[in-house]
């Protein structure tokens, strides 16, 4: 098993665990990594998931070189579809996804990075889209997400120089959250948090925020307007409402 996931209450860490190849992803560790994912969209007592890479040097060193150098453009359109099915896993659950980025992060671990909700990176982090460097481009996201998080300007110079960037410059662009080390304490403190709020409208926050990522500006505006009002007839905002007013912390159901 290259994909390890552990629960603390609530709270699920999901570690890619291929260490003699830094945690580069080949078809077993990508495949087990998308129906991890899967389990746990649709996992209810799983509320807030960090995705990390296994031992000191590695997030994930991308999708694997190796296994791409055989491929041909029909095999290699398969691979590309199974990387964006874990990004959109990653994207789309109702619930928020913190990458804590522990070492490399370039290529596909980039990718999956840029997929999350948010990311966090230890000081040591190396960060980039280095495929151009291998004669391909970004093939899990890439190109689209590293532009709507950091901009298309940004965006363009990472993807098309292939450089490699240092955690205090991710921080800078706006690819990372924040940088701390140990950098799993700090995603795991703020997915504890986030687990402690109301799952109702955390999953809404998430839809209205990726309408962003789609939709025209003035639908989701329209949108985000509407959902705001219906998400009033929950249990979770009446209590979270009158518990302000009471001076005493919520108690969320998740109805
Ligand atoms: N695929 C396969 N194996 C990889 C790998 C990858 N992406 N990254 C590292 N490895 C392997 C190395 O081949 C090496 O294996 P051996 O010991 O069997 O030779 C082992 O991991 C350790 O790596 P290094 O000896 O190279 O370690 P280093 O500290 O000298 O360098 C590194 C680290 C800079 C990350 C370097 O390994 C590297 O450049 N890796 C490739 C990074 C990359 O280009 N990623 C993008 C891949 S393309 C992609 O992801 C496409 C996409 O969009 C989907």
């Amino acid at each position: 098993m290259s994909v390890r996931v552990e629960r603390d209450g609530a709270v699920v860490t999901v570690t890619i665990d291929r260490q003699d190849a830094l945690n580069a992803l080949d078809v077993a560790t990508l495949t087990e990594l998308r129906d991890r994912l899967l389990e746990l969209a649709d996992d209810a007592d799983a509320r807030a998931i960090v995705l990390t890479g296994a031992g000191e040097k590695a997030f994930v060193a991308g999708a694997d070189i190796r296994y791409m150098s055989g491929l041909d453009p029909d095999q290699a359109k398969g691979w590309g579809a199974l990387g964006h099915e874990a990004g959109r896993l990653l994207e789309t659950m109702p619930k928020p996804t913190i990458a804590a980025i522990n070492g490399f992060a370039l290529g596909g671990g980039c990718e999956l990075a840029l997929a999350c909700d948010i990311r966090y990176a230890s000081s040591r982090a190396k960060l980039g889209q280095p495929e151009i460097n291998l004669g391909i481009v970004p093939g899990w996201g890439g190109t689209q997400r590293l532009a709507r998080i950091c901009g298309v300007g940004v965006a363009k110079e990472l993807v098309y120089t292939g450089r490699t960037i240092d955690a205090d410059e991710a921080l800078r662009i706006g690819l990372v959250n924040a940088i701390a080390d140990p950098v799993l304490d700090r995603a795991l403190e703020t997915a504890r948090e986030l687990a402690s709020k109301s799952p109702v409208a955390l999953a809404l926050a998430k839809r209205l925020c990726n309408l962003t990522l789609g939709v025209d500006h003035s639908g989701a505006l329209d949108m985000e307007a509407r959902e705001f009002g219906e998400l009033f007839a929950s249990e979770d905002a009446k209590e979270g409402l009158t518990a302000f007013v009471e001076k005493r912390r919520p108690s969320f159901v998740g109805r």
